[in-house]
């Protein structure tokens, strides 16, 4: 059977570092506040003129690099983003042309911090039924551009970046010693939008709005949807936590790592964290975190490894690979 591998990865984080001694003076808030609930210390902010697309194409043009392969080995580009430059065209369209990928499929997944497991999924299914052999898939976020910077309850969490990956079709035997993508499992529950969601968009307000969030309740059905969604991941592949090597979650806050953590038996050895640097990049966490393990040696070929997400909509997922 056909499993899509994960050739090579990623990332671009923007040069401009905000602190959260930064933020102390610019809302009512403090380094301890921040820390102690979130987890967070710093994040990278992008330059007013670098656009979501920027910070996409660097990610991409470093996952082409790593890989050895040339852009028109690139049957396809998918981008999973809440903050495109434009309304349209997609973002990935953007990266296909500015990487001098051939013409192939490219379009943009909106999921929210769901986006880059939905968005891999999409890749997964993509190649597993023959129709690419290749797919460029990236998560990239100008979380700045929609951040109310008078609101502290959000202006707090979420910050910029990209990471990519390049999915390759290969033969696998169907058993969980495949090296690929595993399993992946979505899930969306639209009843529940209100607790995370944008007041504006194109065909409503006109303009792309703020971010407004309702904290305390996402963070509960975060924890709960979290492990949920991994238990059910491990059920599929008949085995238990013990047998994953790392844990990449989303990263929107240390204590719902920790508690999906906990509740998967895990140590914080095997979880792979970046948020105390990164923020909340939304669908570029998982990839930047990816990149970061891979690139310093903690990630290796063979491994297994379960991503997780959970984001507005409220979307969450999972997807189970060996590395
Ligand atoms: N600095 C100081 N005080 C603050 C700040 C701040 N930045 N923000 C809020 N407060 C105050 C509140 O006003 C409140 O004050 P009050 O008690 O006088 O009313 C107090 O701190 C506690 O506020 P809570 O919101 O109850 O704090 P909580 O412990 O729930 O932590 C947090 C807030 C960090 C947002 C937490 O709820 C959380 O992480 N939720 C999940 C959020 C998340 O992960 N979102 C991303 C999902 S992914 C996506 O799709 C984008």
């Amino acid at each position: 059977m056909i499993r899509s591998v994960i050739k090579a990865t990623g990332a671009y984080l923007p040069k401009k570092i905000l602190t959260n001694q930064d933020l102390e003076k610019m809302v009512e808030t403090s380094d301890d506040w921040i820390f102690q609930r979130s987890g967070i210390k710093a994040r990278h902010i992008a330059a007013d003129d670098e656009t979501t697309a920027d910070l996409a194409i660097h990610a991409g043009r470093m996952a082409l690099k790593n890989s050895g392969l040339a852009p028109e080995d690139i049957d396809g580009v998918i981008v999973a983003t809440t903050t495109p430059d434009q309304t349209f065209p997609a973002v990935a369209v953007k990266v296909q042309a500015a990487l001098g990928i051939s013409p192939g499929l490219a379009f943009d997944v909106q999921a929210v911090c769901t986006g880059f497991v939905y968005a891999l999924s999409v890749a997964d299914n993509f190649i597993v039924r023959g129709q690419a052999a290749r797919i460029l898939v990236i998560g990239a976020e100008k979380m700045s551009s929609i951040i109310d910077w008078s609101d502290r309850t959000t202006c707090v969490l979420f910050a910029d970046g990209a990471g990519a990956v390049i999915l390759e079709a290969d033969k696998g035997q169907g058993g969980n010693a495949d090296r690929g993508i595993l399993s992946t499992h979505l899930y969306a529950n639209g009843n529940q939008a209100g607790l995370l969601h944008t007041d504006g968009g194109p065909s409503s307000t006109g303009r792309s709005g703020h971010i407004v969030m309702q904290g305390r309740e996402v963070f509960k059905y975060a924890v709960q949807y979290m492990a949920d969604v991994v238990n059910e991941a491990l059920a599929s592949a008949g085995i238990d936590a013990a047998a994953l090597d790392w844990l990449v979650p989303h990263q929107a806050n240390i204590r719902i790592i920790e508690a999906t953590a906990k509740k998967l038996g895990m140590g914080m050895d095997k979880v792979i964290v970046t948020v105390e640097r990164h923020g909340n990049t939304s669908a570029a966490s998982i990839p930047l975190a990816l990149h970061e393990a891979v690139s310093d040696g903690r990630i290796k070929k063979g491994d297994l490894i379960l991503l997780e997400a959970m984001g507005g909509g409220l979307t969450w997922g999972a997807a189970l690979l060996r590395f």
